[in-house]
């Protein structure tokens, strides 16, 4: 899967070189690449923001950079889903993540300030082979789209075949069915601290085992609702 992240701050996103993520681009199963949206600006200053039509506090990221290198990605491959990362969004998910691991190429488009001016997003609306998502991570409101994108490239990676060691750990992962948070895990020693490992883990009975197991998923995501 090709990634490209488009950013004024393209340094943000050095982390995916490390552990699992950066094992996959070696192997070239991730084709990460992030471009500086300020080599898209035509003047001295390298501009990307102006004031806000109709007023208000802070700045608006410029259509016409944001045009200019998206349109670069278009002009090598003509299928992309574009996410637009934006606290109006909606709200990213597994489910999402599961969408866009099919994808062929993400490119993230990560606004600064009080964010893009929306013609971008309506522009590439009407692009044929463009798929247009406005994706929140949720409700809170972050600097920038950055860390927004990070959390999704590292959600949707790890869907991506041969990217986790073990596929079968996926299966058994929370968030798999709707509601359902996985089972609390322990690993050695069985006494720690004076608390024990539930005994039934200790039984070897794996039918029992799930039983407990599917008890406390249930149980854990009824308490987080
Ligand atoms: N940019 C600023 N806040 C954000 C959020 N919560 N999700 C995605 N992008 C954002």
């Amino acid at each position: 899967m090709k990634v490209t992240a488009i950013s004024v701050f393209p340094e943000y996103f050095s982390p995916l070189e490390l552990s699992l993520i950066g094992k996959a681009r070696t192997q070239s199963l991730i084709d990460f690449r992030s471009i500086n949206l300020r080599d898209y600006t035509a003047d001295n200053h390298h501009s990307v923001d102006g004031t806000p039509y109709g007023g208000g506090a802070g700045m608006v990221m410029m259509a016409e950079p944001w045009g200019k290198a998206i349109d670069s990605i278009l002009e090598k491959d003509e299928e992309i889903d574009l996410i637009i990362l934006s606290p109006a969004g909606s709200k990213f998910n597994q489910r999402r993540a599961e969408q866009l691991s099919r994808a062929s190429h993400l490119v993230f488009a990560c606004g600064r300030y009080e964010g893009i001016d929306a013609r971008v997003g309506d522009y590439y609306r009407g692009v044929k082979g463009v798929r247009v998502h406005e994706i929140s991570i949720g409700d809170y409101v972050l600097n920038g789209g950055e860390v927004a994108a990070l959390v999704i490239i590292e959600a949707v990676s790890r869907l991506i075949p041969g990217v986790i060691g073990n596929p079968a750990s996926l299966d058994e992962e929370s968030h798999n069915e709707v509601g359902a948070l996985e089972y609390p895990t322990f690993t050695k020693p069985a006494k720690w601290r004076d608390l024990d490992v539930p005994e039934v883990l200790l039984s070897g009975n794996h039918g029992q085992i799930k039983k407990w197991r599917q008890e406390e998923a249930k149980r854990r995501s009824n308490l987080s609702q």
